[in-house]
């Protein structure tokens, strides 16, 4: 395992770390990133070196698409996030988010989740969290909800105890673009391990690097601020995942990140990165599931059609589909259960739709890989098929 451990399980001042006292009620030996590089450096997503925190990955469906317009502009503007982190499947679940910033994927999801669910962000920068609680009262007045179902705390994602969250609270917990921006990034999966409950998942965006980076890249301070110095080399969020109990991680989109500054580049190198979508699942321990045939019933709202599940499986409505042993099991023991049919392998279904036999193929895994197929895919189609658009001003 590479250097995730760095800093954090050492004592040791990351060297990203300028601040000389923070505001935070409990002093911390360790600060992955000086706080006031999102809180004052930058004022605005356009003032980023690189395109690592603006990076598109995908197509966004139309709901998200609408419910991501109907965030304060304020609130968009400061949006630092590399992928797009709402998952499916979202009605009064109750969502956590990793480094919320100013709070536009919260907003976002706190109108998907409706009235019932809940959303809370945890950042640990002053200025942001400020922002984000300012538009409450607007966003519940536009979305017509009586009562809030946000809240913004200020604290740190390695410690979510502190900022007051308990064990097996939420449904899901997403991030989008922090984790690279911590240095114990074990520590952190450990917490969403904890907080989440059985069945619950991690959807996250986050940068990954193509080899394990040299301490030149790792110590240098605009890199790490700009979401590159701390990413992690990508295959070691497989073993993270594994050694915390997580399911091993399944990919759902990547990009190229470019860098627009020739100085940095030189540092960079031959070391390339890329934003990605992950999901992991905290599933129960229930034993070994079996390969099973399952048929979605198209009930989940905006993929009425069709499911696309991560990048090696899409589930068209009514359609029979065979699935492995770990997918039978995240199916089986998630929030997705309900809009399932799942039968054993043997078993005999009724065929209305199409049959989809399991791919004996390996599985894509490796986001540089799926980057690059994204790559020519998009140089193959027009720019408004491919573009895809996290809903920034910038996109
Ligand atoms: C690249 S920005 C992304 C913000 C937000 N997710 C978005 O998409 O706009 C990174 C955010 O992570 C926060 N952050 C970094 N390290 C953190 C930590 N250890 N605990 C809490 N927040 C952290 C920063 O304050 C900043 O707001």
């Amino acid at each position: 395992m590479g250097w995730s451990g760095v800093g954090g399980g050492h004592g040791s001042r990351h060297p990203a770390d300028t601040s000389s006292s923070s505001s935070f009620p409990t002093p911390r030996p360790t600060l992955g990133l000086d706080q006031t590089y999102y809180g004052q450096v930058l004022k605005k997503s356009a003032d980023l070196q690189t395109n690592a925190c603006v990076t598109a990955a995908r197509p966004v469906p139309k709901h998200i698409r609408k419910a991501l317009q109907n965030v304060h502009e304020e609130v968009s503007l400061r949006y630092y996030g590399c992928g797009l982190v709402i998952p499916e499947c979202l009605e009064n679940c109750w969502i956590l988010d990793l480094g919320s910033g100013s709070g536009r994927d919260c907003y976002a999801l706190s109108q998907l989740v409706g009235e019932k669910g809940h959303v809370t962000g945890v950042d640990m920068t002053e200025g942001q969290v400020e922002v984000a609680n300012k538009y409450i009262d607007y966003h519940m007045e536009k979305y017509g909800f009586r009562t809030p179902n946000v809240t913004f705390i200020h604290g740190y994602i390695e410690k979510l105890g502190e900022a007051g969250i308990k064990n097996e609270s939420y449904d899901i917990v997403i991030s989008n673009c922090v984790i690279n921006l911590v240095p114990d990034k074990q520590q952190v999966l450990q917490e969403v391990y904890r907080v989440l409950k059985h069945g619950g998942e991690l959807y996250f965006s986050d940068v990954y690097a193509s080899l394990e980076l040299p301490e030149e890249i790792r110590t240098h301070k605009v890199l790490w601020g700009e979401c590159l110095g701390g990413a992690l080399y990508w295959k070691d969020l497989a073993i993270l995942a594994r050694e915390i109990g997580f399911s091993p991680p399944r990919l759902v989109a990547a990009n190229f990140i470019t860098i627009q500054n020739k100085e940095l580049e030189s540092v960079v190198g031959d070391c390339r990165f890329v934003s990605a979508t992950f999901r992991l699942f905290k599933l129960s321990k229930t034993g070994p599931t079996k390969r099973c045939k399952v048929i979605y019933n198209g009930g989940i709202t905006g993929h009425e059609k069709e499911l696309i599940f991560d990048v090696n499986f899409t589930f068209k409505k009514d359609e029979t589909v065979e699935v492995d042993e770990e997918t039978a099991a995240i199916l089986k023991n998630s929030r997705f259960t309900q809009d399932f049919l799942i039968r054993p392998i043997e078993e005999k279904l009724p065929i209305c739709g199409g049959y989809t036999a399991l791919e004996t193929k390996d599985k894509i895994t490796d986001p540089f890989k799926l980057a690059e197929e994204s790559d020519s895919a998009k140089s193959r189609s027009s720019p408004d098929v491919a573009g895809g658009c996290c809903g920034t001003k910038k996109c």
